[in-house]
């Protein structure tokens, strides 16, 4: 049954104005045919009721930033920063990125989807319906094409709209280690043709030690010829230059931030370039936020996601990453929802949702909460009535 008449709606967020009291919702055949004050609502007739009684209904959430497919578990690195080494001291000590190469590359492609499946089965469950997933944790090209099949296979049997990134360029694999531009002509002359099918988008790493901006100008470069746009992991354990890049090469996102200037704001808001915060990642590795607030000021298109990776941010729902969001990063309530809906959606180029709008597809959540604040003022309870997928009832 997907056609809905849904009632009983305490709020609604639209993200394209919200109507007043006494709103309602349509749904026909999968589309929201109406959202809009009850007077003016079409007849219920040979639709479902859903009474919803007083309780918030929002856009799904559209999570534009993960690296969910991955094997092995990396807790000891999480206790190893909390008795004070860094996540750079890790890597370079045959950690982080690298480490969760080794357990993913030894991992069947059955067991990297069931594994990411539970991930976004969580996801869902925290009310999202759409994912962006990267690869990155193959760094050759037989395992970055698994990680890419695994994440199209995720959209094509759950509930959920997947985009996916190749993000070959993550890190330089241990057999590259001496002959990095060697690594860097692989991503751009082998694995970028061979993974570009698979793949929405790409992304780079640049930061110190990893890829410089001229390598990631270069890959961007090869990608944009495939018609790959460019998403950036930028600034995030340093500033490098990433986001003036970004702003350069008219990258879809610039992501992380942490170390984010005024001057990147203004060029990255002069862009178009959406900017995608990962509170997460800072709040897991006990470092400072980027600003939210200046951002947002700034002109820039706010977008929140998760970055869910067994490294950084171990995290699969978006209400703490919001609740990160307004307490951490000084976004207001509606911007924080904002951001983890209507951002992720103009983030991954998807016009048409996280909005509550005739003519876009029913990506619906319905809170157990009367009003949105609820999601970052309790942050530890699980406030999710329903989640909607293209109309149905999850
Ligand atoms: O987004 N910054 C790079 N990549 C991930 C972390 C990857 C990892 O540690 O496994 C991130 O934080
Ligand atoms: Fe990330």
């Amino acid at each position: 049954m997907s056609d809905l008449f849904i009632t009983g709606i305490g709020h609604l967020t639209t993200n394209v104005g919200d109507p007043d009291a006494d709103a309602v919702v349509v749904v026909d055949d999968g589309i929201i045919t109406y959202a809009g004050s009850m007077a003016d609502a079409p007849d219920q007739e040979g639709r479902k009721r859903l009474d919803v009684s007083g309780n918030a209904v929002i856009p799904g959430f559209v999570d534009a930033h993960t690296h969910l497919v991955f094997a092995g578990d990396r807790s000891d690195e999480f206790a190893r920063r909390l008795a004070g080494e860094s996540y750079s001291d890790i890597a370079a000590s045959g950690g982080g990125i690298l480490s969760t190469v080794e357990a993913t590359r030894s991992a069947s492609e059955e067991t990297l989807f069931d594994l990411a499946a539970q991930r976004v089965w969580t996801m869902i469950r925290g009310g999202t319906t759409t994912v962006e997933i990267k690869s990155g944790y193959g760094l050759d090209l037989e395992t970055e094409l698994r990680l890419l099949r695994v994440a199209r296979r995720i959209g094509d049997e759950l509930p959920v709209t997947i985009r996916t990134t190749f993000l070959g360029a993550h890190s330089v694999p241990r057999e590259y280690r001496s002959d990095r531009d060697g690594y860097v002509e692989l991503v751009i002359n082998e694995m970028l043709p061979a993974t570009a099918d698979l793949a929405d988008f790409c992304d780079v790493f640049v930061e110190d030690g990893v890829f410089s901006v001229d390598e990631a100008r270069a890959i961007f470069e090869a990608a944009k010829a495939l018609g790959l746009p460019a998403r950036v992991h930028v600034e995030q354990l340093s500033h490098l230059g990433g986001a003036a890049l970004a702003a350069e090469i008219g990258a879809l996102s610039a992501d992380h931030l942490d170390h984010v200037t005024p001057d990147d704001a203004a060029a990255l808001a002069g862009a178009g370039v959406t900017c995608v915060l990962v509170p997460g990642a800072a709040y897991t590795l006990g470092t400072p936020q980027p600003s939210g607030r200046m951002l947002w000021d700034a002109g820039c298109t706010v977008v929140l996601a998760t970055d869910c990776n067994p490294g950084t941010s171990y995290i699969e729902t978006m209400g703490l990453v919001i609740s990160l969001g307004v307490v951490q990063m000084g976004l207001t309530v509606e911007e924080a929802i904002w951001a983890a809906t209507r951002g992720g959606a103009l983030s991954l180029g998807l016009e048409d949702r996280g909005q509550i709008k005739e003519g876009s597809p029913a990506d619906l959540v319905i809170l157990d909460a009367p009003s949105p604040a609820h999601i970052p003022y309790r942050p530890a309870s699980d406030l999710l009535s329903e989640t909607i997928k293209d109309g149905q009832i999850l």
